[in-house]
């Protein structure tokens, strides 16, 4: 959890905007994605069209055997248990996310008999780990939620070996117009499916499409990225319906 009345930044809005999210907000946001959970993989699979699966797999593909691999907002578990051969490490602020993640990753790893995951819970922007720790940091469909958005990146980076590489992918939200063809995907499919799927007219999604209305652009992340130390940062959406971004950068050597 953030401090209480620690102010993300000096001089900022009160609120969620790209940079960020205050305390009291971050706290209800938390309170919303835990409500997520036992839907949470049929709702995304069905509105991002059955491409979240496809997303993931593509951005596994940075990871190569024997690397230490660290994922930030693990939530439950979809992302790290498809990840194969690593040294892994799950970590999310929610006790009820780590609990249903960890049942999930080591069913996966000990069927492909491979060592226990460790599970941490922490936030992004006060990561337990010592400086130049592992060759990679994912942050799947979490950095969005992050409560100081600079800050995170400042820590994954400080975690990361020199060499070593972040991947983010999170909801895709391009310059104008594709932001705004986001933001009608978010108010009106997301809320139907999901109001089919939870059967309950006051469902989570409702509150998490505020996050996705004050993310910022890829192009405001490059610069956020380049701007704390990373190098060779790219950024952009991924095909075929362009309904997600992924952003890269790496540690200077
Ligand atoms: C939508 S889930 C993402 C789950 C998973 N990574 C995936 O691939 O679908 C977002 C997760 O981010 C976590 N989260 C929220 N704020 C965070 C923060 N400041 N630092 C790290 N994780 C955070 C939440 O607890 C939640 O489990």
């Amino acid at each position: 959890m953030p401090d209480e009345g620690q102010p993300r930044d000096e001089g900022r809005v009160h609120g969620i905007d790209a940079e960020g999210i205050d305390t009291d907000e971050w706290n209800e946001l938390m309170r919303h994605l835990e409500a997520t959970i036992p839907v949470y993989d049929r709702v995304n699979s069905i509105v991002t069209l059955g491409q979240d699966s496809r997303w993931r797999r593509h951005v596994a593909k940075s990871a190569q055997p024997g690397m230490k691999v660290l994922e930030v907002g693990c939530g439950p578990g979809s992302f790290a248990e498809g990840l194969a051969e690593v040294e892994l490490t799950c970590l999310d602020p929610s006790t009820a996310m780590l609990a249903v993640a960890k049942k999930r990753v080591e069913a996966a790893r000990s069927s492909r008999s491979e060592p226990p995951a460790s599970y941490v819970e922490a936030t992004a922007e006060s990561l337990p780990f010592e400086d130049d720790s592992f060759d990679r940091v994912f942050c799947l469909f979490s950095f969005r939620d992050f409560h100081d958005k600079k800050k995170g990146l400042k820590e994954m980076l400080r975690v990361l070996k020199p060499g070593g590489r972040l991947v983010i992918c999170d909801a895709g939200k391009g310059r104008f117009p594709h932001g705004l063809l986001g933001r009608l995907w978010m108010a009106t499919v997301v809320q139907l499916v999901a109001r089919r799927v939870t059967k309950n007219p006051d469902h989570p999604w409702k509150w998490l499409a505020k996050t996705y209305v004050h993310f910022g652009t890829i192009p405001f992340y490059r610069k956020m990225m380049r701007d704390v130390g990373y190098e060779n940062v790219r950024g952009r959406l991924l095909l075929p319906f362009l309904m997600a971004g992924k952003l890269t950068g790496t540690k200077p050597q």
